[in-house]
């Protein structure tokens, strides 16, 4: 059997490419349908999604640079002529899926590869390339749109591959004729009939057809953030304080599946009373106080804020009260933390620069979420870490000339 296609036939690299990416095709599709529809309320839940998900994934990916590899392939082949080119109309609209079938081999996985890279903390791809994609940012928008398109493209596919399979389906039972089995593995079949063109109008129909599907998904919301609505933030009064808080920021960082996910509080209040001291003592107090509610961590923010975790519906701040305190290696501010009403004693060290009257400060500490009873239903670390890396970076003014 010759390697590459005739006019009559196709060869054996175009035949183990289309029955390759027809089982990679063919098995992506259930494992995304099951992976979607599985719960994830539990530990166990959620590591028994993600491995589907990343099974989905994997399996994916392998389908664009095969299909990739595929459309390369093909594009340096003849097409074998149709065996009914009197049947004009058939032989279109077998072209016409086709041609949806190659664009699909490129844009659902694509599209599910996009929607990946733009979503944080999530379950991850097995192939070694890495979580994100150049030029992609992670963004909600980003993510959500994407998911549409995914699921969009997704119907596209599956429409076309109901259509190919009853069309070969028909050619093989009703016709009789050798269609398929000019499809199947081993020596061609070449019916030899008369060589016509392939018209070009099925590529447009089909670029059509996509930009149709596009725009449904447009009206229909396919596009829209679908994520859980987190409970509404706090608001804080202004703290009373020495130091005025300029900017800052307030962040906490935590595995997930084994990606460390970064989130952020954009709402938190500090009072500060502090004088800059060489040798060791007190230096002063400080009272911070978040809202909770205010925190954005990717798309699990809402998860993250459900009564598994913060529980921002009942407990809406969380507050640290330390004192401030000049040690040999340098300053550390220690106290209660409280979260979810659990109080845990903590040492947070930061280092101060002050520049005329204004002050940098950076600090971390690590928690573990499991002192404030922080996803209880997750004792393990499979699906979440128990180290909670908490980051502060602020400038603050005094006008009390400190
Ligand atoms: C040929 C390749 C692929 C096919 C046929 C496919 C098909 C599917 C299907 C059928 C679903 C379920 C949708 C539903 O139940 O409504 C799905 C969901 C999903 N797929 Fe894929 N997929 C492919 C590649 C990928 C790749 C490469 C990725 C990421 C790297 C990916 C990520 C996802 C994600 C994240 C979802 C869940 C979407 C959501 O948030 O609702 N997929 N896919
Ligand atoms: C599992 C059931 C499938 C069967 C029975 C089947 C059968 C066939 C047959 C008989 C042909 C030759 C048509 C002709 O001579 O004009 C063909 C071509 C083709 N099939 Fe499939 N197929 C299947 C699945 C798929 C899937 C899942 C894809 C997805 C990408 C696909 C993509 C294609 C493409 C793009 C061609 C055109 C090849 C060319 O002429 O360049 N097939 N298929």
């Amino acid at each position: 059997m010759s390697l590459a296609n005739s006019t009559q036939s196709f060869g054996s690299v175009t035949k183990t490419f289309h029955w390759l990416t027809a089982l990679l095709i063919l098995t992506a599709i259930p494992l995304g349908w099951f992976a979607n529809q599985l719960p994830y309320d539990t530990s166990e839940e959620v590591a028994r999604k993600a491995f589907f998900f990343s099974l989905h994934k994997t399996v994916g990916i392998a389908t664009f640079f095969v299909g990739a590899a595929r459309i390369f392939w093909a594009s340096t082949q003849a097409k074998p002529t149709p065996l009914h080119p009197d049947r004009k109309a058939e032989t279109w609209l077998a072209d016409l899926v086709h041609w949806l079938l190659y664009g699909s081999l490129v844009l659902v996985p694509l599209t599910g590869w996009i929607h990946h890279a733009a979503s944080e903390g999530f379950a991850p791809i097995w192939w070694p390339f890495g979580q994100g994609l150049p030029l992609i940012p992670k963004d909600e928008a980003v993510s959500a749109t994407f998911a549409g398109l995914h699921i969009v493209t997704k119907w596209v596919l599956i429409g076309a591959i109901g259509l190919h399979l009853a069309g070969a389906l028909k050619h093989h039972i009703v016709d009789r004729d050798a269609t398929l089995r000019r499809m199947l593995p081993g020596a061609s079949v070449a019916p030899s009939v008369q060589v016509t063109r392939h018209p070009r109008s099925p590529i447009v129909a089909a670029l059509a057809l996509w930009l149709v599907a596009i725009g449904i998904g447009g009206v229909t919301g396919a596009y829209d953030d679908h994520a859980p609505i987190a409970p509404a933030a706090a608001t804080l009064d202004v703290a009373n304080t020495d130091w005025n808080v300029q900017d800052g920021t307030l962040t906490i960082a935590v595995q997930q599946l084994g990606t460390s996910v970064e989130g952020s509080f954009s709402d938190w209040t500090a009072a500060i009373s502090f004088k800059p001291r060489d040798e060791v003592g007190p230096a002063g107090t400080v009272d911070v106080i978040v809202s909770i509610g205010s925190l954005k961590l990717g798309s699990v923010t809402a998860q993250a804020l459900g009564a598994e975790f913060f529980d921002a519906a009942t407990f809406s701040t969380a507050r640290f009260k330390a004192e401030i305190v000049r040690t040999e290696e340098g300053y550390v501010a220690q106290g209660p933390l409280t979260i979810r009403d659990q109080s845990v004693s903590v040492n947070l060290p930061f280092t101060i620069d002050i520049v005329d009257g204004t002050a940098s400060a950076i600090g971390r500490l690590d928690v573990n979420r499991l002192d404030f009873q922080i996803g209880q239903n997750y004792p393990d670390e499979s699906s979440v870490g128990f180290t909670v890396g908490i980051n502060f970076a602020l400038t603050a003014r005094s006008d009390a000339g400190n």
